[in-house]
């Protein structure tokens, strides 16, 4: 069973941006399973770099769909794409510097902090789109 499965409760109604999210849970998969099996730096550091890059493309593509709506908690929600972007950079510099990391704990951020944005943040801009 992958790490981070995706479940139907997950979806925002918008199919577009269901498909983003699943892609997202499968690069975080990818990059736990390469943490997990104890890859080294030339593989880690590449799937950690992808889920950064597809996540910042993802929050971009949000945010944008979302200014062209009566969606009214944009900058709310701009700031926590922006923390969690700052956040994963953190980490990205971690891995592609070899500095250890508690892989469970890193996985489970991923995870947590994913599940609770899609249900808890982007959840509220399904209405703008219907
Ligand atoms: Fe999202
Ligand atoms: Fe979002």
């Amino acid at each position: 069973m992958a790490f981070f499965q995706w479940d139907d409760k997950y979806s925002v109604g918008v199919a577009r941006f269901d498909q983003e999210h699943k892609k997202l849970i499968d690069l975080t998969n990818r990059f736990y399973d390469a943490m997990k099996e104890g890859k080294g730096r030339d593989v880690i550091g590449p799937t950690c770099r992808e889920l950064v890059n597809y996540t910042k493309t993802h929050f971009a593509n949000e945010e944008l769909a979302l200014a062209k709506t009566s969606y009214p908690n944009l900058a709310e929600h701009k700031r926590e794409h922006n923390l969690f972007t700052n956040q994963a950079l953190d980490l990205q510099k971690k891995v592609e510097s070899g500095e250890p990391v508690v892989i469970s704990s890193i996985g489970n951020f991923l995870k947590n902090w994913l599940i609770n944005h899609i249900q808890g943040t982007d959840k509220t801009y399904s209405k703008y789109f219907s």
